[in-house]
């Protein structure tokens, strides 16, 4: 075809060429584009030409097709097998040039295996980012702007936790000015986090060949699940088509000047979720004006940044940054520590006439670089020397992040190789001088091979062990030299051309010497010694053992074994004293007449089995009978009464009566019609009638408020310690009730934890409580936490399938899936109409209530406060939607809560939220 164009064209054949050479052979300059797993070069629709890994890199090609990413490059991916080596890509580079380096992972469920891929990437030695699959059609991408050091940079994957590891492409792009440049470039790489266009009319990222660099600017309208938050009223998109001057450095492209944010109302504010922080950054913003403002306009403004009062004394003055229209100004801060989840504000002065104005922002995380194995230049040598062998070839640091498979390494910050197994590797020549250079080689094995020459000198390895150089052509002498290797234990020289006397000091009963087979060599006195020294490693290797065992058997902690005899135990209230006179007292008649002699059983668990009944005036009850036979239930028993009896609230199940007859102890409480929130969680009622998200919440409020009571209301406070989904009830009109005080204690007064014999159910267990025995309400708020991550995932706490494979605990499945940002991992696909952002708080604050120590974990009021502000922006949003605003039921589609269907009256009761949070003393 062509030809045929060509031959059409004859006269203007060469611009024909030209441009054909242009787009679809010449790769643009300093621009790499792998397509992993591709089998052929092309040029994509951005004009950027791919060509493909296979003759770079080992490893297993497969074909995936995903609906939402049909970009050729991504049809397809390399991957590796999951073990203890590491796979590298070497490009090459021009040293002391910056770059940006950007990998990406559709995992596609290549292996048709849905295990989410889990493994990690380096740039070097230096660990770059663990790549964590979220979704099996989703883009994975990590970027890194780099200065290059050598000629050559590898990238590396290993590690893999889950899955194979795998890669869909690799993107080197070449800058070319002084924008990224900074004192820390030496020590540091650049990991980007962020890099917004704001105002931007589309979805769509900009990139090539908008920005000749390539880097991919996303746009703010694109609000995924951690990006861009939190939105002002009043910020309004503005944009221009006059040209802005972007030509210094690597300004943002012109597109991206040419469109931004104002607020209209004073301020613009944003929350965003910020990979890889917690740490120090460099983060940068863009202005140029590109409004029309009149000579007595002025648009002057703050950064407000929590946690950085100082940043907010300087005014950011576009005007008399760049004076002029359409020039570009960037204040930024080289070094500056930022949190993971950011929010920031830029308010407008007040004698300013003009909201803020954000045109683009960029954040990227100092990443420390690791120096590498000390040897890795003495290695380099040795494997450039071999350049086509196939272990030569493995890339990157000799032992960082993961060894090279013929290599071991020390575990020291900066490793050294301790060991070298090269044996039947097809070597020639000499024995590599390199390898005497290696201060902490332990083991030399280079048998089976064709190693010619003599053996050198090992002084420089005085900890050699073991050598190895039998079935070679290696001549000369045995260097006396090899003597004084105090350690040396082994040496295998059979089977060579050797000659001379063997020096005497090698003739040692410590040493197992192996010199058969060598013509020439001799002893001096003829005679064999081979295999006197196994006793002495072993004999040390036996001792060391033994120690390690003792210590390991040694009883840790010894607390844990004795009971803690200084503290009385408990004084728990006995019926007779507090509780019989509160309470009301059934008779065993009564309680049979209304259960109809306990005929129908709606539940059990905790302490007994639970039945339905009706009293004379109609009162529906829960009678719960409890197991008596132990001393436990009864302690048990008489607790419950005692402390149901002066407990109420609205959101805690109303206690109405005991009674303790014909060795029964009986409970009556409230019946409540919709059961537990377990069974509209997960039970069969859950797969007809889904809760809706704010229905979610606002049963998570209630029981927060029934726990806030509990905590602060009772005197002295009451902790729950068996929070969990079976315990949270739901009445007629769904408003939620806290139940079960079986297993609460009046805490002591004053103290700050009780202790006692851990109880409470596996998946809400707080595990400091676990270890220290020491219970306090943050032991509760634990459990909460588990709750809200229920909630939002409709995951039971504990599972052996849902949560991966070595995962069993919603716990750490959320925090993996959450910290990294991708909270669309875990929310309930059965869930519909929900604000990204009400959805978002409440993940945060679970993650908080889990946090491992109590200290860190908030109060159960403040996660109340964050379940009232989630309500309120899903009550904001709900209106929203209904009054149809494209802008926001984009993202979560779908509409209002509704109530029909679950046959609530949606009466007062049922709307409230703020009513009760005033006092806790409710009824
Ligand atoms: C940034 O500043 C902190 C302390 O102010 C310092 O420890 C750190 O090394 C600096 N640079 C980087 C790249 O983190
Ligand atoms: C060594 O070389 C021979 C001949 O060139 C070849 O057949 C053999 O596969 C090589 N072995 C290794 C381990 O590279």
């Amino acid at each position: 075809m062509e030809t045929a164009r060509v031959g059409v064209l004859f006269l203007v054949a060469p611009l024909v060429t030209l441009l054909l050479m242009d787009v679809s052979n010449a790769q643009i300059p300093g621009f790499v584009s792998l397509d992993c797993g591709g089998s052929e070069n092309f040029t994509d629709d951005l004009g950027l030409r791919w060509s493909p890994d296979s003759d770079m890199m080992s490893g297993t090609v497969a074909n995936i097709s995903v609906a939402n990413e049909t970009s050729k490059q991504y049809s397809t991916l390399r991957y590796f097998p999951a073990d203890n080596n590491k796979y590298c890509y070497t490009l090459g580079v021009i040293s002391r040039t910056q770059y940006l380096i950007r990998a990406s992972f559709l995992y596609g469920n290549f292996d048709s295996n849905n295990v989410y891929p889990k493994f990690d990437i380096s740039l070097g030695p230096t660990h770059w980012a663990t790549i964590v699959v979220s979704d099996a059609n989703t883009v994975e991408m990590q970027e890194l702007i780099f200065l290059a050091t050598d000629p050559y940079i590898s990238v590396c994957l290993s590690n893999a936790t889950t899955g194979q590891p795998f890669i869909s492409t690799l993107e080197l792009r070449q800058l070319n000015g002084s924008l990224y440049l900074n004192q820390y470039e030496n020590q540091f790489f650049l990991s980007v986090s962020a890099r917004i266009n704001f105002g931007s009319a589309s979805d769509a990222p900009v990139r090539y060949p908008d920005d000749p660099f390539d880097r991919i600017w996303q746009s703010d309208s694109l609000r995924k699940a951690n990006y861009l938050v939190d939105v002002a009223p009043g910020t309004e998109k503005i944009s221009t088509n006059m040209p802005i001057d972007v030509s210094r450095d690597e300004m943002p492209p012109q597109k991206v000047m040419q469109t931004a944010v104002v607020g209209r109302n004073g301020s613009l504010t944003y929350r965003l979720n910020l990979d890889g922080f917690p740490g120090f950054g460099w983060a940068f913003s863009y202005f140029a004006e590109i409004e029309n403002l009149t000579s007595h306009d002025s648009r002057k403004f703050r950064l407000i940044l929590p946690d950085h009062n100082d940043l907010s004394k300087a005014v950011v003055n576009i005007q008399e940054n760049a004076p002029g229209k359409y020039r570009l100004y960037e204040p930024g801060y080289y070094n500056i520590t930022m949190p993971f989840v950011l929010s920031f504000k830029f308010e407008k002065t007040t004698d300013s006439t003009a909201g803020p104005l954000l045109n683009a922002l960029e954040i990227n995380k100092y990443l420390k670089k690791s120096d590498g194995s000390a040897d890795g230049p003495l290695l380099a040598a040795v494997t450039s020397a071999y350049s086509t062998a196939r272990w030569a070839k493995e890339g990157g640091d000799p032992c960082l992040p993961a060894p090279w498979s013929w290599v071991q390494c020390s575990s020291d910050l900066q490793p050294r190789i301790t060991n070298i197994n090269l044996s039947g590797k097809n070597l020639t020549g000499a024995i590599p001088v390199e390898f005497t250079k290696l201060g902490g080689l332990v083991e030399l094995w280079l048998d089976n091979n064709s190693l010619s020459g003599s053996i050198p000198d090992f002084s420089g390895c005085p900890n050699l062990r073991i050598i190895h150089l039998e079935n070679n052509h290696l001549t000369g002498d045995l260097p006396s030299s090899l003597a004084n290797l105090q350690n040396l234990r082994e040496l295998y020289i059979q089977n060579n051309l050797l000659s001379g006397k063997i020096p005497a000091g090698l003739i040692r009963k410590d040493l197992l010497l192996n010199y058969t087979g060598n013509g020439g060599l001799h002893k001096g006195n003829k005679g064999k010694n081979l295999g006197l020294i196994i006793g002495l490693p072993i004999g040390a290797a036996v001792i060391l053992i033994a120690i390690i065992a003792a210590i390991l058997l040694m009883p840790k902690g010894k607390k844990k074994f004795h009971k803690k005899e200084g503290k009385p135990p408990h004084r728990l209230p006995s019926l007779s004293d507090t509780a019989a006179e509160a309470a009301h007292c059934f008779a065993l008649s009564e309680i049979e007449e209304a259960t109809k002699n306990f005929e129908k059983k709606i539940g059990s668990g905790g302490f007994g089995v639970v039945y339905y009944g009706m009293l004379k005036d109609g009162t529906e009850i829960a009678v719960k009978i409890l197991t008596n036979d132990s001393f436990q239930g009864k302690r048990e028993f008489s607790n419950e009464v005692s402390l149901l009896s002066r407990i109420h609230h609205r959101n805690l199940v109303q206690f109405l009566g005991y009674c303790q007859e014909d060795g029964k102890n009986i409970l009556v409480y409230e019946f409540m019609h919709n059961g537990t929130l377990k069974e509209h969680l997960y039970g069969p009622i859950a797969r007809g009638r889904r809760l809706t998200w704010i229905q979610r919440l606002e049963i998570a409020g209630d029981a927060a408020r029934g726990i806030e009571y509990l905590h602060t209301g009772c005197v002295p406070s009451v902790i729950h310690r068996d929070v969990k989904t079976s315990n949270i009830l739901l009445d007629k009109n769904m408003r939620a009730k806290v139940s079960d005080f079986g297993l609460s204690k009046l805490s002591v007064d004053g103290a700050s934890h009780v202790s006692s014999i851990v109880r409470g159910t596996v998946g809400y267990l707080d595990p400091e409580y676990y270890i220290s025995q020491q219970l306090t309400d943050k032991s509760d708020v634990y459990s909460f936490g588990v709750i809200l991550l229920e909630l939002i995932s409709g995951q039971e706490a504990i599972s052996n399938e849902n949560f991966g494979s070595n995962c069993r605990n919603i716990v750490q499945w959320s925090k993996l899936h959450i910290e990294s940002g991708d909270i669309q991992g875990i929310i309930d696909p059965a869930l519909r109409g929900y604000d990204i952002q009400s959805m978002w708080k409440i993940a945060e604050k679970a993650l908080l209530c889990v946090q491992p120590h109590g200290i860190m974990r908030p109060s159960i009021s403040e996660v109340l406060k964050e379940i009232q502000d989630a309500i309120a922006i899903e009550k904001g949003a709900d209106a929203l939607r209904d009054g149809s605003s494209d802008e926001i039921s984009r993202h979560s589609a779908h509409s209002s809560i509704n109530l029909g269907s679950l046959d609530l009256t949606p009466g007062d009761n049922y709307l409230s939220i703020d009513d009760s949070i005033a006092g806790p003393a409710a009824r």
